[in-house]
């Protein structure tokens, strides 16, 4: 019964036209669909922030906080960063190059297959793993201008082949390398935070059991890039997030101060974000922000995003340690309960997890 232990049974979503085919035959001199209008980018058209000097999201060094002259000073600061914004960017995290590469090389193959073959990992109804789009609930509901293949990646009972494109054939192989290496990255840096919040091993414990998964996010160029929006405003729904902007390309941008502040790439590092799960476990000591995906008119723009979740069995909710000395902030759900909570309603900020505070 490998399906049913997948990540799919989670939620659902409504199938809609795949975008990249819908941008391949768009009429440049027409409109696009009013289902992709968003009202909203007219209106913020003055509000989007140019990061200026110190304004720009924390860089943390990764091999600093593995070198023991260092790691404190750099903990200190990885500490800092999730507190005060809840995003980061991280150098020097050991990935080999060539191992993104390779991975890489198969995701940009593999999107660019005719759809027939993509849609044999297409999603099938009632499940939320495999190629085609997340959080469509209603037929009325705005559509953000973009695709996506989900899959679990780890433990192995999460990862269900089924969902895993053959095609191209170095798909599977460089994925499995990739999120192998990004597993590690994500574990250590759980330990650091764990530490960080007083902790002990605590929310390494947790994490290092937990479930992996992996958004592929393809964003095809729009004629009117400035009225779409390739991913709504969220905050994600899991543990921690670590994403790449493939081959440097621009388009995330994240909510600070009531303003859009983009993150610009840099050269070979990973974003990295806190999501809703370690807000509700440490009790709103670090907070998920609130973050999108914008177009661009003349490119495609790809991205990898690895969440790291908990596990079936495992409690949503904020940690004993913690919620026994504060005010508890968060209800607590049994993880599979939180997950299918999230999976049911659209992208709408921080909308779910408003669901999990308490009066
Ligand atoms: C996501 C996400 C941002 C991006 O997949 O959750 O926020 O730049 N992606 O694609
Ligand atoms: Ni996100």
């Amino acid at each position: 019964m490998e399906e049913a232990l997948g990540i799919g049974s989670f939620g659902a979503s409504l199938r809609v036209e795949n975008v990249q085919a819908l941008a391949a035959r768009l009429d440049h001199s027409k409109a696009i669909p009013e289902r992709y209008v968003r009202p909203e980018r007219e209106e913020e058209k003055l509000k989007v922030a140019v990061a200026g000097a110190g304004d720009s999201i924390p860089v943390i060094d990764f091999a600093r906080l593995l070198d023991p002259l260092f790691a404190r000073e750099e903990s200190a600061r990885l500490h800092s960063a999730c507190q005060d914004w809840g995003f980061f960017q991280l150098i020097n995290h050991g990935i080999d190059e060539d191992v993104i590469k390779k991975m890489v090389g198969a995701l940009e193959e593999f999107f660019k297959l005719p759809l027939e073959e993509k849609e044999k990992v297409g999603q099938v109804e009632g499940q939320i793993e495999g190629y085609g789009q997340a959080f469509v609930q209603s037929e009325d509901q705005k559509l953000d201008w973009g695709d996506m293949l989900f899959i679990g990646t780890s433990p192995p009972q999460r990862k269900n082949l089924r969902f895993w494109p053959i095609n191209p054939p170095s798909f599977r192989d460089s994925t499995e390398k990739y999120a192998e290496e990004v597993k590690k990255v994500a574990d250590f840096l759980a330990g650091v935070m764990s530490e960080n919040l007083g902790l002990g091993r605590e929310l390494y414990d947790l994490f290092k059991n937990g479930i992996q998964s992996f958004r592929f996010n393809y964003y095809p160029p729009c004629p009117s890039a400035d009225k779409v929006l390739g991913l709504s405003p969220h905050s994600d729904g899991v543990g921690f997030t670590l994403l790449l902007q493939v081959n440097g390309r621009p388009g995330l941008q994240i909510r600070r101060d009531g303003r859009w502040l983009a993150v610009e790439p840099l050269q070979g590092a990973l974003v990295i974000n806190i999501g809703d799960i370690v807000e509700i476990l440490c009790n709103g000591r670090y907070k998920s922000i609130e973050h999108r995906a914008v177009i661009s008119s003349e490119w495609e723009r790809m991205s990898v995003a690895a969440f790291h979740l908990l596990d079936v069995g495992q409690v949503v909710g904020p940690i004993p340690q913690i919620a026994r000395r504060e005010k508890v902030l968060y209800k607590s759900l049994l993880f599979e309960e939180y997950a299918k909570m999230f999976f049911k309603s659209k992208l709408k900020g921080k909308s779910k997890l408003d669901q999990m505070k308490l009066e």
